[in-house]
Order: structure tokens, then sequence, then C-alpha cells
């Protein structure tokens, strides 16, 4: 691989995919490749989390006892923990010309949290403009995978979203697809059915087309 790290300063990427996608697998061999280059530094974060009121946040909507919370709390939670990470974390990395790769951010929203209570996916991204102040990944990484084969990864017990039906899970795949057909510039779907090796390379080719 060519040095591609130098290109990368300011740059914020973002891994998304439904569960088991292998989403913090593939940020972490990036950040490694990246910065075994040697070119620019890497802020690796996730969302929801990173932050200490984000990581509390990420506890209250991922607790399987919070049965009662409403549909528009959800959504506004993850957009509360996002817009700290950005103030704390994204925006002055990415200020310092740090690469920032990020675990989900809003195109997680717009994929599990649309049409609930009827959240409209305009609803959604106005939210997301007061919570980033309209700062957006320069290029989403879609794994992609069949809802089963998801769920089927996931090892521990499963989270209060993880414990939602199938077909729920079918719908999310089903939003974060449409999402990257409707914006071929800022997203490149990987088929996340093969080893990470595999995802990697793919991952790296993607980047190497906007370092350019
Ligand atoms: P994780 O799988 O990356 O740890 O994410 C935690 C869970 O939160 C996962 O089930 C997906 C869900 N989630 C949403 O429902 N909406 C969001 O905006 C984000 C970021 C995550």
């Amino acid at each position: 691989m060519s040095a591609i790290g130098a290109n990368l300063r300011g740059k914020f990427i973002v891994f998304d995919g439904t569960e088991g996608s292998g989403k913090s697998t593939q940020a972490r061999l990036l950040r490694d490749a990246i910065l075994k280059e040697g070119t620019v530094e890497v802020a690796l974060v996730r969302d929801p989390g990173t932050t200490r009121l984000g990581e509390r946040i990420r506890q209250i909507v991922l607790d399987p006892e919070n049965a009662e919370m409403a549909m528009r709390c959800e959504m506004l939670l993850y957009m509360a923990a996002r817009a700290q990470m950005m103030a704390e974390t994204i925006a002055p990395a990415l200020q310092s010309g740090n690469l920032v790769i990020c675990d989900r951010f809003v195109s997680s929203t717009l994929a599990y949290q649309l049409g609930g209570d009827g959240l409209t996916a305009d609803e959604i991204r106005r939210v997301a403009q007061v919570a980033t102040r309209g700062i957006a990944p320069d290029l989403t990484l879609l794994l992609d995978l069949p809802a089963q084969q998801s769920l089927a990864r996931v090892g521990r017990e499963k989270d209060r979203i993880e414990q939602r039906p199938m077909e729920y899970h079918e719908q999310v795949r089903k939003n974060y697809l449409a999402q990257a057909a409707a914006d071929p510039a800022h997203f490149r779907v990987i088929d996340a059915m093969r080893e990470p090796e595999a995802i990697h390379a793919d991952a790296l080719k993607a980047l190497t087309e906007i370092a350019r």
C-alpha cells in the first residue's frame, strides 16, 4: 500500500452497519494501518460513547431495564451522546488535522430510529444538524450482511436494541442500504460476510479514493 495517511489529515471516516458486522474490528485495523505509516494522527471513537457523559448515556439507552423508553427519547439520547462527542473529541481532532475514525454515527440513527413513533428522516437530520453543528463524515463505510447472520454473531447477552425482533433488524439493514444508494459520493457498501482481511483491503481502497 502506498502512503495515504498524509492525504487523510482532517478527514472524518465512519464505519457503520448492523450488529456483528465487524465495525469495531475494522475501525481498529484501519487505525493501526494508518498509524504504521506515521503520517497522520488518528482519533478512534465510538458512537454512542467515547466521552464520560457519552458512555453514561450509552448505558442508559442499551439497558434492557429501560423498556419504557419512548422512541423520541431514544433518538434524542443518541444525539445527546453524539453532541458531547462532537464537542469534546471529534471537532477538536479534525481541527488539529487528525484523521477521525468513528464506529457508527448519524447514519445509525437514520437506520435504527427511522419510522419509530413516526420519526422521519427529515426530523432526524434536523436534530443531527443541531447535535453535530453540521459536521458530517467525508466517507461512511457500510459493512453489510443479512440480519440473520448479523444477530447470530452477537456473542454476549443481547442489549435493549439487539433484543428487538428480526423484522426490525431486517428493516435496519434496508434503511442503511437506502442511505448508501441515495448518496453514493459519501457511502461505500462493503460485503461483511467475508474474512476481516478482505474487508480491510476494501476499506483501504475506498480511503485511497478519497485521499487523492
Ligand atoms: P454498537 O453495536 O456499535 O455497540 O452500538 C450500540 C447499539 O446502539 C446498537 O444496537 C445500535 C444502536 N444504535 C442506535 O439504535 N442508534 C444510533 O444512533 C446508534 C449510534 C446506535
